[in-house]
């Protein structure tokens, strides 16, 4: 090669801007990432040209051995970067000129900027739902197998975060794998919608060429190519997807940090969790403080930031491709990390959490959880719902007065309520309510085991894990 030909680039692609606006425009250090998606996508559309007789074979060929030494030195930490090159493509081309000269030009026939770096976020993420989904479910097999090992042991069920109804620690765990199952439905469906392959588009009206745009897609593994150039170059519509889907799951990640974090506190006291998943006080010797929980309660903040973000440099751009959309990238990428790192955390938070099942026992075991055991009672002896819950809430005041639980109630005081309570009025315990909720969905033991086989068999069979 000769120095020409670097300088040639150097003059058309990389103006000389004004020194004041700095590093304004560069976006390398953030799309460097994509270098591997980057040059996949190059070597795929230097071979469909070659094979379209659009270029040469051995120009194809030796811009795809190029791009497979660029890939190296870039991975090894060889690779010189240059801001002035702004971005991931113009350095990665660069380089292809001073390797293999002035035939490094024609990689850029029948393509675009814009095609190109749209292609390259799709292929970042197709991966990043496929490397999503794996820690979802790696997280939920993590919350079924403490399930597994509680389908025994009771919790107070909260509504209004008052005391409500005994149900089983496995239940209330299980409602984390239902919703993270639909965050894994939402990630799909992500993949479906990304899956279409913008290459061929050109900058915005299509090419002059004889593309093979279907062998492109073919090579990279796209199943669909876009419909509409111009759609095509100024879409990302696939970003807010994985955006959306990750500001939900983040939103019910944060659910289960609060119950975490509440759970852990001396007012609950119903788990521990391993002192590598807490950090003490610089000045409180005592504390156990749950950080990772709360970190993650913390981080979704952002989470929803960046769905904001990259919602308002959208709004309103005309088509097509427009540089505010080089914006897309960062609020994306600090999603997908967030995101992923709250997942991997949270894995092994869970995994080393201790349950004091007395503890949790005894809290579901005062107050007056039962009162709508004792209304159900009644309705099995033949009362009409309303009326008998009007008798069971005037029995608790009578035992709210008289400082007892139903349990020390003597017969002939609940007979003053209803001549309907018998002696079997005994036999309403913590355990016989949480078994009487016999519903499909329900917190009886023999529906939650089913529950928790249901989920681990959806999971083999979808074949994600
Ligand atoms: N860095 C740019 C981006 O991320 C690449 C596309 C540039 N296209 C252009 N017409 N200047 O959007």
């Amino acid at each position: 090669m000769t120095n020409n030909d670097t300088s040639e680039m150097d003059s058309n692609l990389i103006r000389s801007l004004s020194p004041s606006v700095g590093n304004f425009t560069v976006s390398l250090h953030y799309d460097k990432r994509l270098y591997k998606h980057d040059i996949r996508g190059s070597i795929a559309h230097a071979k469909m040209l070659a094979k379209q007789g659009i270029i040469e074979s051995p120009e194809s060929e030796s811009i795809c051995q190029g791009l497979a030494e660029i890939e190296e030195e870039i991975t090894n930490g060889n690779f010189n970067w240059r801001e002035d090159l702004e971005d991931i493509h113009m350095n990665i081309e660069n380089r292809l000129l001073e390797k293999i000269g002035s035939v490094a030009g024609k990689l850029h026939t029948g393509r675009s900027r814009n095609d190109q770096v749209s292609t390259d976020m799709r292929m970042f993420v197709k991966d990043a739902v496929d490397i999503t989904i794996k820690n979802l479910t790696s997280l939920q097999l993590e919350l079924i197998g403490i399930a597994e090992s509680h389908t025994r042991t009771v919790i107070p069920g909260y509504t209004h975060m008052q005391r409500a109804q005994p149900v089983l620690l496995s239940h209330h765990l299980m409602a984390y794998v239902e919703m993270f199952e639909r965050d894994v439905e939402r990630f799909t469906q992500t993949f479906q919608r990304t899956d279409v392959m913008p290459l061929g588009s050109g900058a915005l009206a299509g090419l002059p060429y004889d593309m093979d745009r279907e062998y492109s897609a073919h090579l990279l593994g796209f199943k669909n190519i876009s419909n509409n150039s111009m759609d095509a170059v100024s879409d990302r519509d696939f970003l807010l997807d994985y955006m959306s889907a990750a500001s939900i799951c983040s939103m019910h990640l944060s659910r289960l940090s609060e119950e975490i974090v509440i759970w852990c506190t001396d007012e609950f006291s119903f788990i521990e969790l391993a002192t590598e998943y807490t950090t003490g006080s610089s000045l409180m010797p005592q504390k156990n403080n749950p950080d990772f929980a709360e970190i993650a309660r913390g981080k979704v903040g952002r989470v929803y930031g960046n769905l904001m973000s990259l919602l308002t440099t959208l709004k309103a751009l005309p088509l097509t491709y427009n540089r505010d959309l080089q914006e897309d990238k960062e609020s994306f990428f600090d999603t997908y990390d967030t995101l992923n790192a709250i997942l991997v955390v949270f894995k092994g938070m869970v995994h080393g959490m201790k349950v004091d099942a007395d503890k949790t026992l005894a809290a579901a075991n005062t107050g007056y959880m039962l009162a709508t055991d004792f209304a159900d009672y009644l309705v099995q002896k033949g009362l009409p719902f309303r009326e008998s819950h009007h008798i069971v809430a005037r029995l608790s005041n009578y035992c709210h007065s008289k400082q007892k639980t139903f349990s020390e109630l003597t017969i002939e005081e609940y007979k003053q309520f209803s001549d309907k309570f018998d002696t079997d009025v005994y036999a309403i315990t913590v355990e016989s309510s949480i078994e009487a909720r016999d519903v499909p969905g329900g917190t009886a033991s023999s529906r939650v085991e089913s529950a928790i086989q249901s989920a681990l068999q959806r999971i083999k069979r979808s074949g994600r894990y």
